[in-house]
């Protein structure tokens, strides 16, 4: 602590100290300079904090001062706090001890004390640290594709807490700026998942807490398959959508609805859904059409159970059936350029 020039500033606790050594007040107020550390004392909230003061001999007048109030007199408490004490280890010890030390403890603490011939002063800062706190963080939404999303992160500290926003799945992606609110226009599906909110000083580690975008879109498919069957074998036709929410499906037999009966079982679980033929015979071949609908829209696609012998276009969707001696042909014409 440093024991400084008690200068104009902190002119209440000066007229205090007039009152209680009844100084006459046109005298000077004379002080020593001892430098030996910092004047801050930096406590985290909750923690006690102890102020030291040493006097020089025991005949001296000693009194510990707030910014707007004597705390003690001698051995007089004059403040009600319960938390405040002297710390005296020695005789000539006159420290003050305050116990769970709060945000409103902070400010400037003055030790005097007046011997025959002068008075000193020690004025110490008492700065309160409270670790970064997330007191506020947006509810997890669900909005649709297109939408403006604003979410809101509030956290308290001292000193206040740096917040930073992240997204964490399925990009990583740090934003820019030290924000309490992250503004997403025009949100798109590949901007879902989760967020990180951290709120960071230097008193303790970060506090983190996090919130989830859902964004609903219509309904792609994704993947489907045409494939051969043999008469009397099992075969199945699966499609698979990209959607939210989830997708239901239908299946389609040219243009008729097909239904989990007659050897045929339809099932669909989250994004995929299956059709299986339990014994394949000549009317089960064809056009089949995988139908994904959620509430934001319907799509759907074509593909066939084929018989054996006829090649696939391996390319999904609306693949037609080419026949092998076709698809040589192509393949001559193409490379003789025809
Ligand atoms: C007080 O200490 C600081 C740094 O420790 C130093 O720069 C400064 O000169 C000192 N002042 C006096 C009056 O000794
Ligand atoms: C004490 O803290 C104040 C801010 O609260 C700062 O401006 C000042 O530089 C600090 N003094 C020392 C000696 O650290
Ligand atoms: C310092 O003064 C303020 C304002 O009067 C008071 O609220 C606070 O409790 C005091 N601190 C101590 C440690 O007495
Ligand atoms: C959190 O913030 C939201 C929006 O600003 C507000 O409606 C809600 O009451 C707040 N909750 C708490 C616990 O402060
Ligand atoms: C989103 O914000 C932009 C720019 O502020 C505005 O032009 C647009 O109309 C908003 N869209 C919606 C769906 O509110
Ligand atoms: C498939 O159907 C044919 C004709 O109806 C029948 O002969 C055969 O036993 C069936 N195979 C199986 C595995 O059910
Ligand atoms: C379908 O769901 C699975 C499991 O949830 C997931 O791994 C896959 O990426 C999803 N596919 C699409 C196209 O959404
Ligand atoms: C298969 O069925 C779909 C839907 O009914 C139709 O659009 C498509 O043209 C059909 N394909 C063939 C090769 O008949
Ligand atoms: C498939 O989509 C086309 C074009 O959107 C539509 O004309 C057709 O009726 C749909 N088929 C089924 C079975 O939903
Ligand atoms: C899929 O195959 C069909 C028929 O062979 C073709 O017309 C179409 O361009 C192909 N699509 C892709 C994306 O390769």
């Amino acid at each position: 602590m440093v024991w400084r020039l008690q200068a104009d500033r902190n002119q209440l606790p000066r007229l205090l100290l007039r009152l209680l050594f009844l100084l006459p007040t046109g005298l000077p107020v004379r002080s020593v300079d001892f430098n030996r550390s910092t004047d801050n004392i930096t406590v985290r909230q909750g923690d006690t904090a102890v102020i030291r003061c040493f006097i020089e001999d025991k005949s001296s007048k000693v009194a510990w001062l707030n910014r707007s109030a004597i705390i003690f007199a001698g051995q007089d408490k004059w403040s009600l706090d319960p938390r405040v004490e002297l710390d005296k280890r020695s005789v000539l010890e006159y420290s003050l001890r305050i116990q769970k030390v709060d945000v409103y403890d902070e400010g400037p603490y003055i030790c005097s004390v007046q011997t025959q011939h002068h008075t000193k002063t020690a004025q110490v800062y008492l700065i309160v640290q409270v670790p970064p706190k997330i007191s506020n963080i947006s509810a997890d939404i669900t909005v649709n594709e297109g939408s403006n999303v604003t979410l809101v992160c509030i956290a308290n500290g001292r000193p206040d807490p740096i917040i930073t926003w992240r997204h964490l799945n399925p990009t990583a992606r740090d934003f820019e700026g030290e924000e309490e609110y992250l503004d997403i226009q025009g949100i798109t599906r590949e901007q879902s998942g989760k967020y990180e909110c951290k709120a960071a000083n230097e008193v303790a580690s970060a506090d983190v807490k996090q919130v989830r975008i859902t964004v609903n879109y219509p309904p792609i498919i994704t993947e489907s398959k045409s494939i051969e069957a043999i008469t009397g074998k099992q075969a199945y036709l699966r499609c698979e959508a990209s959607a939210e929410p989830k997708p239901d499906f239908e299946w389609y037999k040219d243009d008729t609805r097909i239904n989990s009966a007659q050897g045929l079982e339809i099932k669909s679980m989250g994004n995929r859904s299956t059709l299986m033929v339990a014994n394949v015979t000549e009317e089960h071949y064809g056009n089949y059409t995988c139908v994904a609908a959620n509430k934001l829209g319907v799509t759907n696609t074509s593909l066939y159970l084929y018989r054996p012998g006829t090649v696939i276009a391996d390319n999904g969707s609306t693949s037609l059936a080419a026949s092998i001696w076709l698809m040589a042909i192509t393949l001559f014409c193409l490379i003789c350029k025809c």
